[in-house]
Formats: C-alpha cells, structure tokens, sequence
C-alpha cells in the first residue's frame, strides 16, 4: 500500500521571534529606522475590493508629522506616502482597490541629521533605549535612536489609516487630556476642538495653560510625561474573544508597543479599584427601537474581551522624553561612567504625537477583531 505523506502544520504565527509584526487576520509588519533612506509597513490581510485614495492616509500621517507647532521636535518630514503594492487603481486613476495582496507603503526620511547623535554612538542616553539594544543586539544604530526611534510609528499610521476603512461606520478619534499634573476639564469635552490647537486638546481653557507651561519646559530643555485617550465608536457588538484574544488585551498590548507609554487603562481603568460594584456595573434597559441601552460606560465598551457595541474607551500614560539638555549620569558601552546631556531635535512632550499613533493602534486592532470575527461567526458582512 502507498504510504500517505502527512503534513504538520504548526499554529504558530509566522513572525514569532523577530516581533516586528502585530495582528492576526489584519496583519501589519513594519519596518525602517530614523535615519535611513526610508521607513514603512507591509499591510496583510487587507480584504479585497477595499477602496481608499492616497489622500485618506496622508490625512493622518499628516496629523503625526514632526515640525507642526513649537509644542514638538523640529525635524522636518513631509511625510509623504507611497503605496507600492496591493492595489489597482480604479477607472478614474485615483482610487486604489485593495486586491487582497500585501499592501506596502513606503515614507522617506529627508531631514536626519546624523552627527546630532555621534557623541552618544557609544554613551547610553538614561531612560532611552540605547542600553538595552547594545545588551541584546550587540550592534546599534545609533543615529536619531535607530529603530527605538518613534520614526516608526509613521508606518503604523499609515496602517491605521487601511484599517479605519476596514469596518464600516467605525469612527476613531483621540485627544491629549492631561499635560504634567495639568489635566483638562472633562465637562468642557468638545471634539471639535481637537482641530483647533497644537496639543489635540478637546478643551479649548487648557490650551493656554498648557502652552505656558510647556514652553517653560521647552525653554529649559526638559521633558514631561502626558495622558491619551483614544475612542472608537461604531465597533460593532460581539467582535473580540474570550480569555486569550481578549479584545482590551489586544488593546492594551499594541497601545503599549508604542514608544514611552507606560500605562494603558480601558473604560474606567485603575478608577474601578476605587468603586463599588453598583457604581461600576453599567446598567441596563431596552431602548425605544427595542435595542439594548447601557446607562453608563464604565467598562469602556468591553465586557468578557467582546465589544458590547458602546464606544471603546483607553487610556495611556507616556513618560517624560528621555532626551534632554541637562547633563545626566551614565555608563558607556567601554565600561566608563560619564555624564550625558542629549543634543539633536526633540519632541518635549512626545504624548502631543502619540494622539495620532494610539488612534492608529486602536484602529488596527478593532479592524484585526473585526475580521476575527467575521472569520469564526460569519455574522458581519
Ligand atoms: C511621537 C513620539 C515621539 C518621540 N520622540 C522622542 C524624542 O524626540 N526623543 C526621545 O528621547 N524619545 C522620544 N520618544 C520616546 C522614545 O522613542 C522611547 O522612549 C524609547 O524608544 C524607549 O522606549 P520606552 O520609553 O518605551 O522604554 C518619542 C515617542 C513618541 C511616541
């Protein structure tokens, strides 16, 4: 009898070692550091038919870019993208048609300045990343941070960008509300605003004080630490999964792979060890078209990893940029100890930037449970 080949097939995702890939059925790769030619992403996943311009991501790459207010770094980046593959373009040369093929998109960078950097290609800059890439990699590129630069969060928005397109009606929006110890009043919450000032504030009485306070902070060539919150409305009811796909997990995990943050919390967060189970539950009654209503919306839109149809709420802390002009004490990788003062461009409140990045994220992970969902349901169209 002729033997029958068996094949194993391991369920293991492809890209478990490197991590420089996130996502199941959306899948973006990214790629590229600070000062190389060029940085970008590899969408997979991307259902075919999809249809966007070139203009739906460039919007948000430009709300990302560097060199928009004094409130950010300097370097100069238009930012611009090209999509290299996976699509056709339609009969009126404009529209692009995702042909469910990998889409690539690709962003040069134009404005490094390389010798900003040569005197910490061996000095370990105190709370950057320089330390622990030399430990790990035993290599580094040192120009504007190399690959620990948030440079790469630029290919991430491109991401975002496909991804919002992805679940019909989905709405991801993001603003800054809390600068330092300097918080904005929730009852003045007006997403209007957002566009209005240079921190993405939804609270036009915060602006001013916050422009004092940072250009006090940018004058003395310091840094200080922000809060974010990111939400997604129209996140149909039912996508996520229970224990180990959790949607908050899932969430909470890629908000955390952006660069500096160092606290994620969904819906009321780390507030819900503070109150007691009547406050926190959210409620419920029968709407008027005999839908169900939630009172409240403690649980930031999740319950039991799958999205109850209220918005997703999150938050994230990111931590004060480590690079900064008072001299500070370290180590090089000689083995001396030496004092560090960091010199080149930077953004004294990388949380301004990070609205766009945690939007993106959010974006991306609701587009990845959506097509999650719809695999193992078939419930969404
Ligand atoms: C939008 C954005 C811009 C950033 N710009 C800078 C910068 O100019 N200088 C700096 O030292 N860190 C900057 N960072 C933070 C570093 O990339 C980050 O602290 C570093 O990679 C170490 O990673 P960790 O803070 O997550 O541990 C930025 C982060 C974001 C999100």
């Amino acid at each position: 009898m002729e033997a029958i080949p068996v094949r194993l097939t391991l369920n293991i995702p492809v890209a478990v070692m490197s991590h420089n890939t996130f996502g199941h059925l959306f899948r973006v790769t990214t790629w590229g550091e600070s000062h190389g030619p060029a940085l970008g992403c590899v969408v997979d996943g991307c259902p075919p038919g999809l249809r966007f311009m070139l203009a739906d991501i460039q919007a948000w790459l430009d709300k990302r870019k560097p060199g928009q207010s004094r409130f950010v770094t300097q370097r100069r980046e238009d930012d611009l993208v090209k999509v290299l593959s996976g699509v056709m373009l339609d009969d009126d040369g404009e529209t692009m048609i995702a042909t469910g093929t990998p889409i690539s998109m690709m962003i040069e960078n134009t404005d490094q300045r390389s010798k900003d950097y040569s005197e910490i290609a061996k000095r370990y800059r105190p709370g950057h990343a320089d330390y622990t890439y030399d430990v790990k990699y035993g290599i580094r590129d040192y120009r504007g941070g190399g690959r620990s630069s948030a440079r790469e969060t630029a290919a991430r928005v491109a991401a975002g960008a496909i991804a919002r397109k992805v679940v019909p009606g989905l709405i991801v929006r993001g603003a800054l509300v809390q600068i330092g110890k300097h918080r904005i009043d929730r009852a003045n919450w007006d997403w209007a605003e957002v566009e209005n000032n240079p921190f993405f504030s939804p609270d036009p009485a915060i602006v001013p004080v916050w422009e004092d306070y940072l250009d006090g902070i940018r004058k003395a060539g310091s840094s200080i630490g922000a809060v974010v919150e990111v939400i997604a409305e129209g996140v149909p009811a039912g996508i996520g999964a229970p224990i180990y796909g959790k949607l908050d997990q899932d969430i909470a995990s890629n908000l955390m792979s952006i660069n500096a943050v160092k606290g994620v919390e969904i819906g009321n967060g780390f507030a819900a060890a503070e109150i007691s189970g009547e406050e926190n539950a959210d409620e419920m009654r029968i709407g008027s078209g005999g839908e169900p209503v939630f009172l409240s919306n403690k649980a930031g839109g999740i319950l039991g990893g799958i999205a109850t149809g209220q918005p997703v709420v999150a938050r994230f802390a990111i931590k004060p940029t480590s690079s900064i002009l008072t001299e500070r004490r370290s180590i090089d990788s000689d083995g001396n100890e030496v004092d560090v003062r960091t010199k080149g461009r930077h953004d004294p409140c990388v949380g301004i930037r990070a609205v766009p990045i945690g939007e993106a994220m959010l974006a991306c992970t609701i587009a990845d449970h959506y097509l999650r969902d719809r695999g193992q349901t078939g419930r969404l169209k």
